[in-house]
């Protein structure tokens, strides 16, 4: 219904006429606009804006990632990442109970790695710390699902997440390796691994060689859309993985490109993905928003590192507060169109939607 809604002309001395008959009369308010809508009707309670909330967050849509080291009882802080830590095998066991606790169904790991060389053999190392933290976690907390990241930069000297041959990422010859280190993780047990090297074929790849090996219950979780940014500095800083020469450019997609990322999605899920993910998620929620339209298997978003720390940098300054900026984040990432976030805010997210 559209009715005529022009503002009555409404001289100041007016307005506190209105006002003051509208307090002794609250239940028949004098108007002094003719208005159909009023769309602050659904925002005047909080059980209002309840039943008309279009996006919730909840625990159940949170990944936390963990970043392990050799060692034991080890909790040695990240100096790139406050309030994240490099855990050794027992310790990230204890961190899943605390995570399951909190009602987040799943870790992604990412192994710190010591014994870096030119071909990232120590990827595929069945005896390797990712391996034995998967291990470890599923069989204290077989529910949890648990997920690897499957790329060479921790692992290799260069930092490429592929193999380097006459300063060229190769691609094929990658995938090799790559296929290689998903088996790995799947035979110590992993629910789903998570490529996130960008190299062409892969997702066909290793779902070939972890269906070859009797895994064919191992899901993967794509990095599809994951783009050349500068928002993943302090996660290099946490694993020493950033590259020695060349940028990742000619393999991670360029900000500017939108297309490309639903020809990698749909490749990817043509090849077998079982989840796609867009990364980063904050600067790229249109990409989100446009891969939620263009599929139907679900969607994840990664809330990386830089993001995560502009947060806090700004919450230090006092600009703004940091769990509310948290929230605010991880429920636009949600209403882009994410089903899942991995977020180093997981746990705090989490306690502060059960209070
Ligand atoms: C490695 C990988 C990176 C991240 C996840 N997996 C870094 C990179 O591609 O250089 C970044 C995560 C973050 O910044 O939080 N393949």
């Amino acid at each position: 219904m559209i009715r005529q809604t022009a503002l009555r002309h409404c001289p100041a001395s007016d307005v506190e006429v209105i006002l003051r008959a509208n307090t002794t009369s609250p239940s028949k308010k004098v108007c002094a606009m003719d208005l159909v809508y009023r769309p602050r009707r659904l925002r005047r309670t909080a059980a209002v804006r309840a039943l008309v909330r279009e996006t919730t967050l909840h625990p159940n849509n949170l990944i936390y990632p963990l970043f392990v080291k050799e060692g034991e009882g080890l909790r040695e802080p990240i100096e790139s990442m406050p309030g994240q830590f490099r855990l050794s095998v027992d310790e990230v066991v204890a961190e899943c109970l605390e995570v399951w606790d909190l009602g987040i169904p799943a870790v992604n790991l990412f192994g710190y790695c010591d014994k870096k060389d030119a071909l990232g053999t120590e990827a595929f190392n069945p005896d390797g710390l990712i391996q034995r933290a998967v291990g470890a976690v599923k069989d204290a907390l077989p529910e949890i699902c648990v997920q690897t990241d499957v790329a060479l930069d921790p692992y290799t000297t260069h930092g490429h997440d592929g193999l380097v041959v006459d300063d060229e990422v190769v691609n094929d010859e990658s995938v090799e390796v790559l296929c290689q280190q998903a088996v790995s993780h799947a035979d110590a047990g992993v629910d789903w691994v998570a490529p996130s090297d960008m190299m062409d074929g892969r997702i066909g790849a290793i779902r070939d060689a972890l269906d070859a090996e009797g895994h064919t219950d191992v899901g993967i979780l794509a990095y599809s859309a994951k783009y050349a940014s500068c928002f993943y500095g302090p996660f290099r800083g946490a694993l020493e993985s950033t590259p020695s020469k060349m940028d990742k450019k000619t393999y991670q997609m360029a900000p500017e490109n939108v297309r490309e990322a639903i020809r990698e999605v749909q490749l990817d899920v043509e090849e077998g993905a079982d989840v796609v993910m867009v990364k980063p998620a904050l600067a790229y929620l249109d990409v989100i928003s446009v891969v939620r339209d263009e599929v139907d298997v679900p969607v994840a978003a990664y809330n990386v590192s830089g993001e995560y720390g502009m947060i806090l940098a700004a919450s230090e300054k006092g600009w703004v507060d940091r769990d509310k900026a948290m929230m605010e984040c991880l429920l636009a990432i949600k209403r882009a169109g994410a089903d899942m976030i991995l977020t180093y805010f997981a746990k705090d997210a989490a306690r502060l939607l059960s209070d």
